[in-house]
């Protein structure tokens, strides 16, 4: 007896195309935002931890979004909020109970609140304080011996930022170094699950630290005259909006300068020819520090915001209503569309240094001038006190922060002055 062949089976289905990974640690940050943004206005990817959202890195769709009433930052608009994992790496910035993760009325309220101790003026009053800090860190450098190195990192941007913010909202002395790093840590989006949750209960012991010294000892300092003091209804802020609005301002505070900062210092240690024309007077530091935040924006993608209608943002895509989306502040000065000319290149002197990294609209950084006036005062003190100042090891490019939220250096090694020099 014969037996017949079985039929060949059916052709498989083509498999779905998976949406591209943010990479959790950021390894390279702006080539995978390039990529990104070649694809369209608005592409799907999966995040850090699980669940996925609409990555935007264009210039123009970002700032569309961003002032759009119809995108919340509040995560009681994400209808798939319940399903985001337990110790989900991303839930200290999306869920976090703070006045940047509400929206409309109720965040424009909140924000009122806090913006005068922001203002222009009230930043320039911090002058000549921030400017004592960095004399102060500059000098330590200062008196390293010839051909000694050190983290420029460590050693001025970090020490700098911290002072100035822990100082606005009187963070006492003992605090400040776990903080810092509870900060630190909680940044680093590659961490797993049981890593973060214990980087997060780390963060909230110290957040309830700090907060029960405020309480122990009141001080007329942004925590007690802004936050512990009754708010515009007559009632004090609900204890876990206060733990989360400390979280934000010291967190932004802090972690977003510092970067601002090493960037800066490694943009022109690397283009010494840029150092030259602004030791010249041909530019200013107000152009350095306007450049490094178009190539090198300190923030990349800070979790979440919400649509709340179809969002259509032509070319055929359109965000579904209750989708969440995360915007790549960091990636809109690159964009070759607003930047058609060498968008990468580091180029102080280019007319047009248009960039989103404090971001646009209703949630535009509060700390902008703060953070201009610590970079310009860090960086005018630094390459003023150290003529000579050089990279330890030109040809090596420093590790970058293994994160997709915070965009910098992870060190920044530097000979302050070089032997024989
Ligand atoms: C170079 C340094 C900094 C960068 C690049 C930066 C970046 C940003 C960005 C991109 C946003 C918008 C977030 C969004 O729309 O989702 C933001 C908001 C914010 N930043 Fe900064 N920031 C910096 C420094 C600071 C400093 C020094 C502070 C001060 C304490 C600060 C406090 C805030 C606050 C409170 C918000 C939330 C505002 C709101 O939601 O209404 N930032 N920042």
């Amino acid at each position: 007896m014969s037996t017949a062949e079985p039929p060949p089976p059916p052709p498989a289905a083509p498999a779905a195309p998976r949406c591209p990974v943010l990479d959790p640690a950021g390894g390279a940050l702006h080539a995978e935002a390039a990529g990104l943004r070649a694809r369209g206005p608005a592409v799907r990817v999966e995040l850090p931890g699980g669940g996925a959202a609409w990555a935007v890195t264009g210039y123009a769709a970002m700032q569309a979004l961003a002032a759009d009433p119809r995108v919340s930052r509040d995560f009681r608009h994400w209808p798939g909020a319940g399903e985001a994992p337990e110790g989900w790496v991303l839930a200290p910035f999306a869920f976090q109970d703070t006045f940047a993760n509400t929206h409309g009325a109720e965040h424009r309220r909140a924000r009122a609140r806090i913006a005068p101790a922001f203002s222009p003026r009230r930043v320039e009053a911090m002058r000549p304080q921030v400017r004592a800090t960095a004399d102060r860190l500059v000098g330590a450098l200062a008196e390293l011996p010839p051909g000694a190195s050190a983290d420029l990192r460590q050693a001025l941007a970090l020490p700098l930022a911290m002072t100035v913010i822990c100082d606005l909202f009187g963070v006492p002395d003992e605090l400040r170094g776990p903080l810092g790093r509870a900060i630190d840590t909680v940044m680093d989006s590659s961490l797993g699950q049981d890593a973060s949750l214990a980087a997060q209960a780390e963060l909230g012991l110290r957040m309830v630290e700090l907060v029960a010294h405020k309480r122990a000892h009141p001080a007329a300092d942004l925590t007690g005259d802004l936050l512990l003091a009754d708010g515009p209804d007559g009632r004090p802020m609900p204890e876990p909006e206060l733990l989360g609005t400390l979280f934000a301002m010291v967190g932004a505070g802090y972690e977003t300068a510092v970067n601002l900062i090493t960037s800066a210092a490694l943009a022109l240690l690397t283009h010494p020819q840029e150092l030259a024309r602004l030791r010249a007077g041909a530019i200013g530091w107000s152009d350095v520090i306007e450049e490094t935040l178009r190539v090198e924006g300190p923030v990349m993608y800070l979790p979440l915001r919400y649509a709340l209608a179809d969002l259509d943002l032509g070319g055929g895509v359109v965000i579904p209503e209750g989708d969440p989306v995360v915007l790549g502040f960091a990636a809109a000065g690159r964009d070759p569309a607003r930047h058609p000319d060498r968008p990468e290149v580091f180029d102080p002197a280019r007319a047009d240094k248009a960039h989103l990294a404090f971001g646009h609209g209703p949630h535009f950084c509060l700390g902008a001038h703060l953070a201009r006036l610590e970079a310009e005062t860090a960086l005018s003190t630094l390459f003023e006190r150290l003529p000579d100042l050089a990279l330890a090891d030109p040809e090596r490019p420093p590790a970058r922060i293994p994160s997709m939220i915070v965009n910098g250096p992870a060190a920044l090694e530097v000979v302050p002055r070089p032997a024989g020099g």
